[in-house]
Parts: structure tokens; sequence; C-alpha cells
């Protein structure tokens, strides 16, 4: 007698357990690596080539803020963003966002880290270092104007 209640609490774990892992899977879908392209905003442009330059440049971060070599993290449009100098008359944009799934990453010097899982990216062109990130940072068209570094987003 007990043994009919096996199969049927089996039959209950085995639906539990299918319905369990469609739900991890479709959570993970949105904010994971697969088409990723919300992340980017501005259009969902692709993860590598610069935005094309849909917009007007945006100022972001002051010109001294930044020293030589050095990255810090701005906002503009609501878009987090990391921007690295890698000498007196270059900067480089980068979106903020781990395309790992989907922290604020920060700036630490000639790389960005992100806190969540420990992804390093180069702050030279985006590129994956370290970590579970599966793509590189999307990058914007970066510029000195001034006393001021704008992006186009
Ligand atoms: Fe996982 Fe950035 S969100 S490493």
């Amino acid at each position: 007698m007990s043994l009919d209640a096996g199969p049927s609490r089996r039959t209950l774990l085995g639906v539990s357990a299918a319905a369990c892992s469609a739900c991890v899977l479709a959570a993970c879908a949105p904010s994971g690596s697969g088409s990723g392209e919300s992340a980017t905003g501005g259009g969902g442009q692709g993860s590598t080539a610069p935005s094309a330059a849909s917009g007007t440049p945006v100022q972001v971060l002051k010109l001294a803020d930044v020293a030589v070599g050095d990255s810090s993290s701005g906002e503009a449009n609501g878009q987090k963003l990391l921007v690295y100098r890698p000498d007196q008359e270059t900067v480089e944009a980068f979106s903020a966002i781990c395309t790992h799934q989907g922290c604020t990453v920060a700036p630490a010097g000639a790389e960005f880290h992100c806190p969540c899982h420990g992804s390093v990216y180069s702050a030279q062109d985006g590129t994956v270092l370290d970590g579970p990130a599966p793509k590189p940072l999307p990058r914007y068209t970066a510029a000195i104007d001034g006393d001021w570094i704008t992006v186009t987003l």
C-alpha cells in the first residue's frame, strides 16, 4: 500500500524539478549573455563595434578627473560608462554594464573589474582578461573637447 504513494511523489518531484529548471533558464536568458542587446542601450548596438554615432557627443567627465593611464566612471543619458585615458590626447569609453549578468563594472587603472563574479576587462579595448564574462564591454566613441571628455551615445 505505501508503495503506491512512491511513484506519485516521484512524479510530483519530477514535474517540480522540470518546472524549476525552466524557471531558472528563463530567468537567466534576459540578463545573461544571450542576446544582451538591451544592456547596451542606445539602440542595441553590437558588443565590440563602436556605436554608430547616432547622437551628439555628451560631456561625461572633466578631463582633469582622469589622469593619463587611469580610468574613471561616469554617466550620460542614463547610461553608466567607463572612461580610460591611455595618453594625453586619447580617451576610450565603454559601457559599464558587465556582459556576464549585468552588474556595474568599476574602473581600476588600466583595467575594469566587475565586483559580482570577478570578471576583468582591459581598459584599452574592453576585451575580457579574466572571469566569466562572455564578451567585451560595448565600446562608444569618445573624444576630448576642451576641458571635457565627451562620449557619443
Ligand atoms: Fe558576473 Fe560581472 S556580472 S562577472
